[in-house]
């Protein structure tokens, strides 16, 4: 008989000692079986990785952090771009002779969906292929590949389900994260979301709630709501806006924090900014990727919204009572785009002035309307524009920060670098802010700090704790 118990510390020490999630396995009789999960890509593979593992432990496995240690070896991927994709090629091939060894290989997320049957004739040591849309079935599939067999999921995409399980084993033990959407119907031209993880699907706004205030019992006080684009939230149930939903997760009583990723510009309202002005817990912070600050490309990439309309959303942001960071995503070398096309996505930057900026080299991906265009701007020149955008943008950034220099901001404290004698934290918009504490304070990780920023980097500021 076997009995798996699966806590959290909040829940055995109390809120304020809330720490990682400890797993206690009760055994007798047959050995334990082990897994190690490697995860690749965005919060949202982070999370569903969260939900594997509790999956997982519930069938009777217990996590290692080796390969060498584990029967059973995952791999949650991502084939956003290129480069992410081959990762699990390569992690496969370097492991490949252990399956000598009685190991069994399963890929699973975006290119598990994305290659299907292929990824068995690319890594034939490979026994499980599942994608996002399937994890409710990988009970039954661990049961087949135990029994020797391979096992696939991969035709859930039509779902209308989230895949929901109070089996997570969450590792971040300060911030938790919550799925509200899953997929994305909005087929922009380079993107390979909508086919690997499928049409867009909402969780009822009174589940997303019941999720919230369990994290808070359990001691988390910052949550993350996830969805590749969570403005077109729609709760099956028809009782909240994603407005709405926001404003109702930050007013669970002991929640501190609320984030939210990604945004859609074309569906980004008015009331998401009213929402973050009226709910101080709702952090100052919006990540609203822009992709190009060309019109001619915006439409090529199929985004539906205009230069215009999205400096309109901005203008919401900028006009708000309380002071918002902004941060983007931005594509260069998208087919077709010229030089004067990516002047216009340099003078954006300034014009919105942004917290932040992603940028990214186009990839051409499978199953994509882009991929029919031709691909003329060579990698030298991806890189070549890449390169002026980030620097473009540090300076950006160095005059964005230098305006909170004499400021006083709540950190999460996040972790301690003993080498610098610093504590980490984190500011409600987002901003890494290193500080130090006068020497009868000891800050605790996971709890909140008042620091005062002294000094500005690109990408951090630095500061000293108030008392
Ligand atoms: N090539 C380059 N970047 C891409 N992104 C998505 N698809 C591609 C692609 N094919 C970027 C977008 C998106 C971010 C998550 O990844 O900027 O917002
Ligand atoms: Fe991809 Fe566009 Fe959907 Fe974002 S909104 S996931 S970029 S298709």
């Amino acid at each position: 008989m076997r009995r798996i118990v699966l806590q959290t510390g909040a829940a055995v020490k109390g809120k304020a000692d809330a720490t990682r999630v400890i797993l206690t396995s009760y055994m007798s009789g047959d050995t334990q079986k082990t897994f190690y999960l490697e995860t690749f890509g965005c919060q949202m593979n982070v999370h569903d990785s969260e939900k594997v593992i509790g999956t997982l432990v519930q069938q009777g496995y217990r996590q290692v952090e080796t390969v060498e240690q584990a029967d059973l070896i995952l791999y949650n991927t991502c084939s956003i771009r290129d480069k992410a994709e081959q990762k699990v090629f390569h992690r496969l091939a370097d492991f490949k002779k252990l399956q000598a060894q009685g190991k069994r290989f399963g890929v699973l997320g975006c290119v598990a969906q994305q290659e299907g049957d292929k990824v068995f004739e690319r890594a034939p040591h490979v026994s499980l292929v599942c994608g996002s849309a399937s994890y409710r079935n990988l009970p039954e599939m661990l049961v087949q590949i135990e029994a020797g067999k391979r096992a696939t999921g991969l035709d859930d995409r039509q779902t209308d389900e989230c895949f929901e399980t109070e089996f997570t084993a969450r590792t971040n033990p300060y911030r938790g994260y919550i799925t509200i959407i899953e997929g994305c119907d909005k087929f922009c031209a380079y993107c390979v979301v909508p086919f690997t993880r499928g049409k867009e699907r909402s969780r009822t706004s009174e589940s997303v709630l019941a999720e919230a205030r369990q994290l808070v019992d359990l001691g988390y006080s910052e949550i993350q709501l996830l969805g590749q684009n969570v403005n077109s939230y729609k709760d099956p149930a028809g009782k909240k806006s994603f407005a709405e939903l926001l404003a109702a997760v930050g007013e669970v009583p002991g929640m501190r924090r609320v984030r939210f990723t990604t945004s859609h510009p074309r569906d980004f309202g008015r009331d998401i900014v009213e929402a973050i002005d009226a709910t101080p817990t709702l952090c100052d912070h919006v990540h609203l990727p822009v992709q190009s600050g060309s019109n001619h490309v915006l439409d090529a990439m199929q985004r539906l919204y205009t230069r215009e309309q999205y400096l309109e959303r901005i203008g919401w942001m900028k006009a708000a009572t309380r002071e918002i960071s902004i941060t983007t995503d931005v594509i260069v070398g998208f087919p077709g785009e010229t030089e004067a096309d990516f002047e216009q996505t340099l003078n954006l930057l300034e014009e919105v002035g942004y917290d932040g900026v992603f940028t990214f080299k186009y990839s051409p991906r499978p199953n994509t309307p882009a991929l029919e265009l031709e691909d003329a701007i060579s990698d030298q020149e991806k890189a070549r524009r890449l390169e002026v955008l980030m620097s473009r943008q540090r300076e950006i950034q160095i005059n964005q920060n230098k305006k909170h220099i004499g400021k006083t901001s709540e950190v999460m404290v996040e972790g301690h670098n003993q080498a610098r004698g610093q504590w980490i934290g984190r500011t409600s918009q987002n901003k890494t802010l290193n500080f130090t504490a006068p020497d009868d304070a000891t800050p605790k990780v996971g709890t909140y700090a008042d620091v005062t920023i002294l000094s500005t980097f690109p990408n951090s500021l630095l500061g000293q704790m108030v008392i």
